[in-house]
């Protein structure tokens, strides 16, 4: 990891090889917007398909859904976000900048302001004269609360025009299928729901990069259960999460878990360890399970009229059921795992190369193929290779510009593996494969080329734990 500002680094890579762009750049840029680039969307792609096949294709006790975006509003009414999914902001007087409160005081004072009134913030940051991060003036509104949820006007009718919100969380989209889920599918109690999509969140200090943004995708499971089974559940589920972290690469020195004091708590959970990670900037959430208890099924109960009741399959026992949810952040994984993989290596010769270490399963391109120089009867060679492997994995053909420099430009998307046709490929049928971490080549038989990438590729869970 280069020692100044790595994060700088990693946007300016994101940029520059085709990850992560801006949003809205040729307009001047959309503050807290970034679109995903060919090699970005690939990433997110490989994140999400090994996520589903991990958490649902592999396991019995699994179903996946896709909801809406938009819910009926009541929904979040019954789920109580209209009434508190809210921050607690203020804005400097001279500036107009708007902060979070606690932010503001945590990052000035070094202390936990969560489970203070309104009035209690308001104070602290008059008395410690808290300057703002703008302007460095001390004039401050009153702390107000201000809700998270974008909302637009949907006009169902000429006349009348009616409040929709956009998923703060892909939660409830499950929660309120659950019935349908019971009587659609033949799911037992313990089982749990999956879903991957977007979510939006109008976060007042939103930064970093892409690790608050105000638009962003989850990947989530309410995984239900009787409420007996909820301690030895959620620990389950936590040793679940990690094994996820494993698969996909992370370094576990930059992982720890980190559990919510009571005033920290949402207010649907009775219990959250988070799963936090060592980001350029400190410390922070990368994940969440949360102990929801029955209060979503409950809730939507009452407000649908429609009974969220589960039948035991004798039919002794009538109850709600009480969920544990593992929710994952697409891009947090991503940022993340970026910053897991960032190198500026100095090598041998007194060069610096720039490597991303993905996991071969992450990483948006498996392998490159190069003609040593682009010349015949290499080019038609390293052609017909490229064009074998392109139906099985996302692969690349590179003919232009010096080998080395190739190489470089794999290094820094985390091609794990390079093919280069040489002449000796024309005389002994073999091929150099070089390995990105090591930089080591190998000859390998043009013939057994697919079996060679496809062992060195293919993930096999279950020799992992
Ligand atoms: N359904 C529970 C829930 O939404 P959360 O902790 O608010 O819990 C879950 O969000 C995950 O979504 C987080 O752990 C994080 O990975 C991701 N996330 C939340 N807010 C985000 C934001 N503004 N930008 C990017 N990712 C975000």
């Amino acid at each position: 990891m280069a020692k100044t500002d790595p994060l700088k680094h990693i946007v300016a890579l994101c940029k520059r090889r085709g990850f992560i762009y801006p949003g809205s750049e040729i307009y001047g840029g959309f503050a807290n917007t970034y679109s995903y680039g060919p090699y970005g969307t690939q990433m997110k792609k490989n994140i999400k398909d090994l996520w589903w096949k991990f958490f649902v294709e592999s396991r019995s006790d699994m179903v996946g859904i896709d909801g809406p975006i938009l819910l009926h509003p009541k929904v979040w009414e019954a789920s109580g976000h209209v009434q508190g999914f809210n921050d607690a902001m203020v804005d400097c007087k001279e500036c107009k900048g708007r902060f979070r409160i606690d932010k503001l005081l945590e990052e000035a004072l070094g202390i936990e302001v969560e489970g203070k009134t309104l009035s209690e913030l308001t104070s602290l940051l008059q008395e410690k004269k808290i300057r703002c991060p703008k302007c460095g003036k001390s004039n401050f509104t009153d702390a107000r609360y201000f809700n998270l949820m974008f909302h637009t006007p949907m006009s169902k009718t000429h006349n009348s025009a009616e409040i929709a919100y956009l998923r703060p969380e892909t939660a409830q989209a499950i929660f309120i299928e659950f019935k349908n889920i019971i009587d659609s599918m033949r799911v037992k109690i313990p089982f749990g729901i999956a879903q991957i999509g977007k979510a939006f969140r109008n976060e007042i200090t939103p930064g970093n990069f892409i690790f608050r943004v105000i638009e962003f995708e989850q990947m989530e499971i309410e995984y239900f259960i009787e409420e007996s089974q909820w301690e030895k559940t959620f620990d389950t589920w936590l040793l679940d999460m990690h094994k996820w972290c494993h698969l996909i690469g992370f370094k576990p020195q930059h992982l720890q878990e980190k559990e919510h004091k009571k005033e920290q708590l949402s207010h649907y959970s009775k219990k959250t360890v988070d799963i936090i990670y060592e980001f350029p900037f400190g410390w922070q959430e990368l994940y969440g399970l949360a102990y929801r208890t029955n209060f979503d099924l409950t809730q939507h109960q009452e407000y649908s009229k429609i009974s969220q009741e589960y039948i035991d399959q004798e039919g002794k026992k009538r109850y709600i059921p009480h969920v544990i949810e593992p929710t994952f952040g697409v891009d947090r994984t991503i940022l993340a795992l970026l910053c897991d993989a960032y190198e500026e290596e100095t090598l041998k010769n007194g060069e610096t190369r720039t490597v991303l270490h993905l996991h071969p399963f992450v990483a948006p391109v498996k392998a490159a193929i190069f003609p040593l120089m682009n010349k015949e009867p290499l080019t038609t060679v390293a052609h017909e290779i490229y064009h074998r492997l392109k139906v099985l994995w996302n692969v690349e053909y590179d003919a232009s510009g010096a080998i080395g420099k190739r190489y470089r430009r794999q290094d820094e998307l985390g091609t794990p593996y390079c093919i280069t046709v040489d002449y000796d490929t024309m005389d002994n049928q073999t091929v150099t494969l070089r390995h990105r971490d090591s930089m080591e080549q190998e000859r390998i038989p043009l013939e057994t080329l697919e079996e060679v990438l496809r062992e060195k590729l293919n993930l096999r869970w279950e020799e992992e734990f």
